[in-house]
């Protein structure tokens, strides 16, 4: 996560979209958006009345989130689920595959059981994951294109460049590279590490977790998932 482009080159989408119709859905009022990074959703939850709680442990990032409209509506942590208090939310989100960033299963399970802990009993628990049987890497390693961007200070033009290292072990392991374009100086250079779950362990972790009635849609539709989804949306109940 490279607070400086993020938001730039994560626009709102269908995605954004379909946590916000889910959560209206749900009738929900206290909610922990966990790994909010810059806020992106964090803000327009404020700004739809809802009593949110920000959770992310990369304080750049919750520093940009705060420049954002509503700030004082949130209750911003640099943490971690370790952070949540007990039994306060009638929902936990995790959006933008933050599920991808818990490297190991041990991490996983801690921070799962952590937003079980979270909930209040017959809270929701909702985040989205990419399903490795739909070998999205592969279409990303055909991309040679930067992204671009501005950098929003001087005003100059940016281009994010990747490359792709591929599974290390079974971490899905690449760079980002931000560069001014001008002057080709490297301002950033960020690894990054994605861990590609099945729809059958996710599944299983959220069983010894404790969570019940799990529901998975595919690819932003309220419909099942199926095995050639890109992406898996978990909902599950406390
Ligand atoms: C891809 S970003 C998603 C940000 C945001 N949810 C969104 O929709 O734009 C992943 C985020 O997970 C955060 N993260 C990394 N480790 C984490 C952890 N142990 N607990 C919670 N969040 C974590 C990163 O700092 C980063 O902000």
């Amino acid at each position: 996560m490279i607070p400086l482009v993020y938001d730039q080159i994560n626009r709102w989408s269908k995605d954004d979209e379909f946590f916000l119709a889910l959560l209206k859905k749900l009738n929900i009022k206290k909610l922990a958006d966990l790994g909010c990074g810059t806020g992106r959703l964090t803000s327009h939850f404020a700004k739809v009345g809802y009593h949110i709680t920000a959770v992310d442990p990369n304080e750049e990032a919750i520093e940009y989130a705060k420049s954002k409209e509503y700030p004082s509506e949130v209750s911003w942590i640099v943490g971690d689920s370790s952070n949540l208090k007990s039994n306060a939310f009638d929902a936990v989100i995790m959006t933008a595959n933050v599920a991808q960033v818990f490297l190991t299963d041990k991490s996983w399970q801690l921070a799962i059981s952590d937003v079980y802990r979270a909930l209040k009993p017959g809270g929701h628990f909702i985040f989205d994951t990419r399903n490795p049987l739909a070998k999205t890497w592969e279409q990303w390693e055909k991309d040679l294109t930067p992204d671009v961007a501005m950098d929003p200070i001087s005003g100059e033009q940016l281009e994010i460049w990747t490359e792709y290292e591929g599974f290390v072990e079974d971490v899905y392991t690449f760079y980002e590279t931000v560069k001014n374009a001008r002057t080709n100086e490297v301002l950033i250079h960020e690894k990054m590490e994605l861990k590609f779950r099945t729809q059958e362990e996710i599944d299983d972790s959220l069983q010894r977790a404790g969570f019940s009635q799990i529901q998975v849609y595919g690819d932003w539709e309220f419909k099942q998932a199926t095995a050639k989804t890109n992406s898996f949306i978990f909902h599950s109940v406390k």
